[in-house]
């Protein structure tokens, strides 16, 4: 269970959490000595009025407000610049990304870029920024991306049709304001999917040669949170199941982010960079055949997460326990209708080697590698195609 080198915990976002708390957030700009902000959003989280509550917050505390809503489902090099713009008509001094990943995401890469110049594709890999970014202040409205709580950005590079990963010590959010009543309306496939790419964060984080016990802590009461709460969360306007989900999402990521992400959010990259498969679906789709073939070098960490997923402990060997587990997983994404393969518009079979070829270097190289059965080119190539072909509902 520990590693055998020296390792740190980071998880440095300060988080206020509850229902409402999202009337706080003028006055905790206000604490913060900042008088000017962009907000950062979506035209989806526009449409739904969920920019009122905190635009509300922020006149009532005399902040100056540019609003930018232009932000793409998958936010790109252009859409970082285009936020830039806008950073300097009202000389903001803090950013707050309000919405999904794509608008807190978008978010940190506008804070990144205006203090440290060029563009956001200067930045990509980790450690690249030289200076600290603006603050910058998430707001989730789905529970499931993390980033209010992470290092990294997702930004896609649209002239080289990837999604770049940009990650630095100084680049966490300062504030991440968890308000479950922002999730009331969210839709259900919306709900589903991002609640299962945190569940996938959580489950993954358990399974790399990165786990500690202090991250193991983490993942696993995120897993029970996600695993009891997920399917009502998605299917209803409980707001005790999408307070759990939401909380959730942030202790995946806070395991995630330390202990690495793992075998399956690198499979999917490619799948989402090449084919745009939206992340949640990718990850949920791959995720049974990636613990298929993880399992028999992680008996012991699986059961622990059969588990947290509801199976009840017993004298069974690890590795019945973690077959058990994997069935559970299987009940939660088929109660969220999640396909059990890729359709070959979602997977072309004739990419597979230049997929495979994708994950040869870099940050989705090394999560391959993390993972506590590392996967080859060929059990990469066979992995694909096994996720292109189903596997049986009990
Ligand atoms: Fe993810």
């Amino acid at each position: 269970m520990f590693p055998a080198e020296i390792y740190q915990y980071l998880a440095p976002t300060r988080l206020i959490y509850g229902p409402g708390s999202l009337a706080r957030l003028g006055q905790e700009i206000l604490n913060m000595g900042v008088k000017s902000v962009l907000l950062v959003a979506d035209q989806g989280v526009a449409r739904a009025g969920l920019l009122r509550g905190a635009l509300d917050s922020l006149g009532q505390h005399n902040i100056l407000v540019e609003t930018f809503t232009d932000v793409p489902v998958d936010p790109d090099v252009t859409c970082v610049t285009q936020g830039m713009e806008r950073v300097k008509t009202i000389q903001a001094n803090l950013i707050v990304g309000l919405g999904g990943g794509s608008a807190m995401c978008a978010a940190k890469a506008i804070a990144i870029v205006a203090a440290n110049g060029g563009t956001i594709r200067d930045y990509e890999g980790f450690g690249k920024i030289a200076r600290r970014p603006l603050p910058c202040v998430c707001i989730p409205t789905t529970a499931g991306s993390g980033t209010e709580v992470s290092a990294v950005t997702i930004i896609t590079d649209e002239d080289r049709h990837i999604k770049m990963a940009i990650g630095s010590p100084l680049a966490y959010p300062s504030l991440a304001v968890l308000d479950p009543e922002l999730l009331i309306s969210l839709p259900f496939a919306q709900a589903a999917a991002s609640g299962v790419d945190a569940l996938s964060h959580a489950i993954e984080a358990c399974l790399t040669t990165q786990a500690t016990p202090l991250t193991n802590a983490l993942a696993l009461g995120a897993i029970k949170l996600l695993g009891e709460n997920l399917v009502q969360a998605a299917r209803t306007r409980d707001l005790d199941a999408k307070s759990a989900c939401l909380l959730g999402s942030s202790m995946a990521n806070m395991a995630c982010g330390n202990a690495r992400l793992g075998l399956n959010h690198a499979l999917t990259w490619p799948i989402s960079s090449l084919f745009g498969v939206p992340h949640g679906l990718a990850n949920g789709i791959m995720l049974p055949y990636t613990l298929e073939f993880t399992m028999p070098k992680a008996a012991q960490a699986m059961a622990g997460v059969a588990v947290a997923l509801g199976v009840a402990p017993n004298d069974e060997p690890a590795d019945r326990l973690a077959q058990q587990g994997l069935s559970r997983l299987k009940n939660i994404l088929i109660e969220l209708d999640f396909p059990t393969y890729f359709s070959t518009d979602q997977l072309e079979p004739d990419r597979i080697p230049d997929m495979v070829d994708m994950l040869q270097e870099g940050i989705y190289a090394l999560f391959r590698q993390v993972n506590l059965r590392t996967a080859d080119r060929e059990d990469l190539t066979n992995l694909y195609r096994r996720s292109l072909q189903g596997w049986d509902k009990d």
